[in-house]
């Protein structure tokens, strides 16, 4: 009671009831959402050909769907192959419903799986899943188009809504959102989040702004708060993405934020192992990855440059400066438990990128596990 009148008195109380109040809107909008159907939020799923020619899905066969948003990529290897059976998996709950939203329509095929990749092996668990036992793991890094097109997410640099970014949504309350992160991290901490999530040069600058900002009346809570921001603090900066349109100053700064919020390298990490655990020999695994952070943690662990199993962040034989590797040491160093099916990254057509511009970035790898 004394810490309430506290409060009353500081006027924090005032700021307490209207934090409720916007959780409650978020809330409300956010189970409407989780009472929509995938068809009223159509998403392109990225390089669905490239996906079927590689996974080949052939009729008994099982495979799980690691990423299964709004299920774009799952349908398509439904309606490829007779009698194929896909755990479909997501630590989203909009995706979770909609997901058995299908398991509905294909009874007996679809299995819907609430959690992160971290989760899988307790998941398949329950429905008695052994190792060495799937036929095909496909992976769809990122978020969703419904994830984004959500202002209340706060993925969207250009919706304004709460700096959330939580992609497990309200089913992890302790998780931190990323307005709480931009409240509590420390300057070494923001410009290291800056830096290695974002790639962001400016990261010294823009963590200075986020730390001050935290001493001024306006608090960090919305995507246009901190978008503002951090466009205010590089005033000069002009930038483009890879198609040469205008991307906007914070582009870095919100995927910085959103892939700590979720953990997500080390959510990939883990996912290739589980992978690889539970794929039977020339089983298949194929990554759709967007950024060279999550491209690069892939690409490792095809190659085999993962020690104690966490991709390295370089090639193991540039890692010693005084060392030259032998021949064979160095097989032994990148010795794989992978093949790739193709030689280089596949990336998609003009004629995808021109009807889907969100897949102008993506890169493609198939391998089968070969031990
Ligand atoms: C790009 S979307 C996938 C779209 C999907 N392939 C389709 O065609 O509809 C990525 C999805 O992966 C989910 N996701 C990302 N990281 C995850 C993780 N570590 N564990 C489980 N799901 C994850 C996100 O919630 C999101 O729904």
């Amino acid at each position: 009671m004394a810490q309430l009148l506290r409060r009353i008195n500081s006027g924090a109380f005032s700021e307490y009831i209207n934090s409720l109040k916007r959780f409650h809107t978020q809330s409300v909008r956010y189970s409407q959402q989780l009472n929509e159907q995938p068809a009223n939020r159509p998403h392109l799923p990225v390089m669905a050909e490239e996906v079927l020619k590689y996974m080949k899905p052939s009729a008994g066969e099982t495979f799980v769907d690691m990423t299964f948003g709004a299920g774009g990529h799952t349908t398509k290897l439904l309606e490829s192959a007779q009698d194929i059976k896909i755990f479909a998996l997501d630590r989203d709950p909009v995706a979770y419903n909609y997901a058995k939203g299908l398991a509905d329509k294909y009874p007996d095929q679809i299995v819907p799986l609430l959690g992160r990749f971290s989760e899988l092996p307790e998941l398949l668990k329950e429905h008695r899943v052994k190792a060495n036992s799937i036929d095909g793991f496909l992976f769809d890094f990122g978020c969703s188009s419904m994830q984004f097109d959500i202002a209340e997410r706060g993925f969207s640099i250009s919706k304004n809504g709460p700096l959330d970014m939580r992609m497990d949504g309200f089913r992890c309350p302790d998780q931190p959102t990323a307005a709480d992160v931009l409240a509590r991290a420390d300057v070494i901490d923001l410009e290291r989040i800056l830096k290695i999530y974002g790639e962001e040069k400016q990261y010294k600058k823009i963590a200075r702004a986020i730390h001050d900002a935290r001493f001024m009346f306006k608090k960090l809570e919305t995507t246009s708060e901190l978008a503002e921001l951090v466009n205010s603090v590089l005033l000069e900066d002009y930038r483009t993405d890879q198609l040469g349109r205008f991307s906007h100053k914070a582009t870095k700064t919100f995927q910085a934020l959103r892939i700590f919020v979720n953990n997500e390298l080390n959510e990939i990490n883990y996912g290739i192992l589980i992978a690889q655990q539970y794929l039977k020999i020339s089983g298949r695994l194929i990554t759709i990855s967007f950024h060279s952070l999550e491209d690069t943690i892939i690409k490792r662990h095809l190659t085999g440059h993962v020690t104690e199993n966490v991709a390295n962040t370089q090639p193991l034989k540039f890692s010693n400066y005084d060392k030259c590797f032998n021949e064979e040491e160095v097989a032994v160093v990148t010795s794989s438990p992978w093949m790739m099916l193709h030689k280089h990254v596949l990336t998609p057509s003009f004629d995808e990128i021109d009807n889907n511009p969100r897949s102008r970035s993506a890169k493609f790898r198939a391998a089968i596990k070969v031990k």
